[in-house]
């Protein structure tokens, strides 16, 4: 199975990000233009937070609030749930299922360098297990 490393050779590793003054708004309009569920909050080129699409509707539309009035600091998660360039894709869904993340940020030695999402890990799965099965088909066909 590909690492981390692997993935981000594939997909690229520039990182969209946003500051944690800006409001939600922006940052919704943002992932909009950008078609992606999330962007990593930093400062000062660090990582402090991440918001997503999810954390909108739970901290903002469900609460009675408006994207212009509230900033991105204060609807994002400040667990920086985070993969590391040598792990794997299975390690990395293990990590999504079991902190209930759809994105994550990846830090070599306190850097930023990438960002994988779950539909990265799937479409990594499905590529893995179709190579399997063409190995297998050939095997039994000789
Ligand atoms: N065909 C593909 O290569 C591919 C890859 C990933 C997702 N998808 C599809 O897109 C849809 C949504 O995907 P998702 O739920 O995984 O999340 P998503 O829409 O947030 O992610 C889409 C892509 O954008 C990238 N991305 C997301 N946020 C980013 C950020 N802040 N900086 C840099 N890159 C960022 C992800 O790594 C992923 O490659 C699903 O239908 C999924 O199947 C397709």
């Amino acid at each position: 199975m590909k690492t981390v490393e692997q993935l981000l050779e594939e997909k690229g590793s520039e990182v969209y990000t946003i500051g944690p003054g800006a409001s939600v708004f922006d940052a919704l309009g943002i992932m909009a233009d950008k078609n992606i569920g999330a962007l990593l909050v930093t400062e000062a080129g660090k990582p402090v937070g991440v918001i997503s699409e999810r954390d909108y509707a739970r901290k903002v539309i469900l609460k009675g609030h408006t994207s212009k009035e509230l900033k991105v600091v204060d609807i994002m998660s400040t667990e920086i749930v985070s993969a590391r360039l040598d792990q794997t894709v299975e390690e990395c869904m293990a990590i999504m299922t079991e902190k209930r993340q759809r994105h994550l940020p990846v830090l070599d030695e306190g850097n930023v360098a990438g960002m994988i999402s779950i539909g990265d890990l799937v479409k990594a799965i499905i590529s893995h297990q179709q190579f399997v099965i063409e190995q297998m088909e050939s095997y039994i066909n000789g």
